[in-house]
């Protein structure tokens, strides 16, 4: 809860200087898919080719925020929602550094998706479903945590025994089961190209 006594400090410097010194505009790519989509694979790919055309990135991983920010945290539908406030609120700060963020997290709720949309400025947020089917996910299975979900040793596994709810509006959509990692990299930076996002 918010102190009434804590009031917000106008800074001198602002997101736009921040942006126009690093040549790019500053949006957060939330790539959102099933545990074993490719969703940290693509955006690790992504981030290189940005990176290689001179632009300045950030790349938050589900699995690794997990390991700090939000390691108290379970996966509850209410620890989830939690974990996605936090994150949104993590891709807010880095967008006002001027900085193009690529954030990897199953985030399996729409209204959650959308309160972070709702953060961020007009056209920042941009949503990618990787779109994987459960099935190649489940047999691709990196971790092993699809057969642990299946005997019932791991609880509230998205897609098995807790909701995932795909995008209904995403900006772009990656037909994975159909096209290679490469393809999906070009996919996304032609949609960034074509949208000003990199000039
Ligand atoms: S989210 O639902 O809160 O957005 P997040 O992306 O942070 O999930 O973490 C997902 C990763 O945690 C998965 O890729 C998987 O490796 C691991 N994991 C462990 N337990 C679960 C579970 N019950 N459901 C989904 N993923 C799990």
């Amino acid at each position: 809860m918010k102190d009434e006594n804590v009031i917000w400090h106008q800074h001198v410097i602002t997101k736009e200087e921040r942006a126009t010194q690093k040549s790019q505009k500053p949006c957060v790519l939330w790539f959102t898919g099933l545990s074993g989509s490719g969703k940290s694979t693509i955006a690790g790919a992504l981030e290189n080719a940005l990176v290689k055309l001179g632009k300045h990135t950030q790349l938050l991983d589900g699995d690794n925020v997990r390991h700090g920010l939000c390691k108290d945290l379970s996966f509850s539908d209410e620890d989830r929602k939690e974990n996605i406030r936090r994150i949104g609120e993590t891709t807010k700060l880095m967008s006002e550094a001027g900085l193009i963020v690529l954030s990897a997290f199953i985030s399996p709720f729409i209204e959650e998706r959308d309160s972070v949309r709702e953060m961020l400025d007009e056209g920042e947020f941009l949503e990618i479903h990787v779109s994987t089917s459960l099935d190649v996910c489940e047999s691709r299975d990196p971790k092993g945590l699809y057969k642990k979900a299946r005997s019932g040793e791991i609880a509230n596994f998205t897609g098995i025994s807790s909701e995932y709810q795909a995008p209904l509006n995403a900006e772009i959509t990656l037909q994975t089961d159909q096209q290679t990692i490469d393809k999906s990299v070009e996919q996304v930076i032609n949609y960034l190209q074509e949208n000003g996002y990199l000039s």
